[in-house]
């Protein structure tokens, strides 16, 4: 009895040292937040002097494979946020989007993940997000000639949509009628469904719908969409706080100096 008593003295004791200790550790990371944040130390990198980006390459205009290169605009934001931070951008080969959270949650892969990921509250339990980089909506795509034109005709038909997206999510939610969804693992799939009639209607990100039907699916349209009022950003690992420090901080030069206008204007025409 006197044993367990002391024991437990003990670790109350262990425990109250502690206390203190985690709490300076964490306001002392909050007062010397380095002003131009390199390669120094006070965030980690999974290979030094580069900033890895895990990604599904497979969302144009955001990120995409034109003949083996890796182009978007999340490309050219990654290429200058590296760039601030005096590090080289390395894109890794692509990976299936629903794979890259957990990729990052893991560690030892990559440093970022970057694939117009939605910033949401289940995610943000995973991983920390960096300040948003975009604003989008979901929207429904048909066929050319279909019958559907909102969601409130889509009873009875089956929908498509991408693994683990927001859009996938959407019809999950909405869609309660008697509507079967299917998930496929990237976009192109997504569409070929479309086109050969093994769904429907597809939910994903308007402005990746509006480019898909402007370079190669013609045959497809918008018919709806729908004001999710989503934001993107850039996913790290909650063990990288600092790391989550210098990509805003360098977001928010390229803010200031012009930069992300003019990347909004290559890839999307309009300075929004
Ligand atoms: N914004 C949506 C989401 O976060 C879709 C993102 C899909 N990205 C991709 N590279 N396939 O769930």
């Amino acid at each position: 009895m006197k044993m367990k008593k002391l024991l437990f003295l003990a670790m109350a004791a262990a425990s109250l040292c502690a206390l203190p200790l985690m709490a300076s550790c964490s306001g002392g990371a909050e007062t010397d937040t380095p002003a131009e944040p390199a390669a120094d130390g006070s965030y980690t990198l999974v290979e030094d002097g580069k900033l890895t980006v895990a990604a599904s390459l497979d969302f144009p205009p955001f990120e995409n494979l034109n003949n083996g290169t890796v182009e978007g605009f999340e490309v050219d934001l990654m290429n200058a946020i590296a760039e601030k931070m005096g590090l080289e951008c390395n894109y890794l080969p692509t990976m299936k989007f629903d794979t890259i959270i957990p990729a990052i949650v893991a560690g030892g892969t990559a440093d970022v993940g970057v694939s117009g990921f939605t910033i949401t509250p289940q995610r943000e339990e995973e991983v920390d997000f960096s300040t948003p980089i975009c604003d989008t909506n979901q929207c429904i795509v048909v066929l050319n000639g279909s019958d559907i034109t909102d969601e409130s005709m889509m009873a009875g038909k089956r929908i498509g949509a991408e693994t683990g997206t927001t859009g996938l999510d959407w019809a999950k939610e909405n869609l309660t009628d008697d509507q079967e969804i299917v998930a496929f693992d990237e976009y192109p799939a997504v569409f070929a469904a479309l086109q050969s009639g093994q769904v429907a209607a597809v939910v994903l990100d308007k402005p990746v719908a509006d480019y898909y039907i402007k370079v190669a699916y013609s045959d497809c349209q918008v018919v709806k969409e729908i004001p999710t009022g989503e934001q993107y950003g850039i996913a790290i690992s909650k063990d990288n706080p600092n790391l989550t420090a210098a990509i805003d901080d360098a977001i928010a030069q390229l803010e200031a100096d012009g930069t992300i206008d003019e990347l909004n204007q290559k890839w999307f025409g309009t300075n929004a």
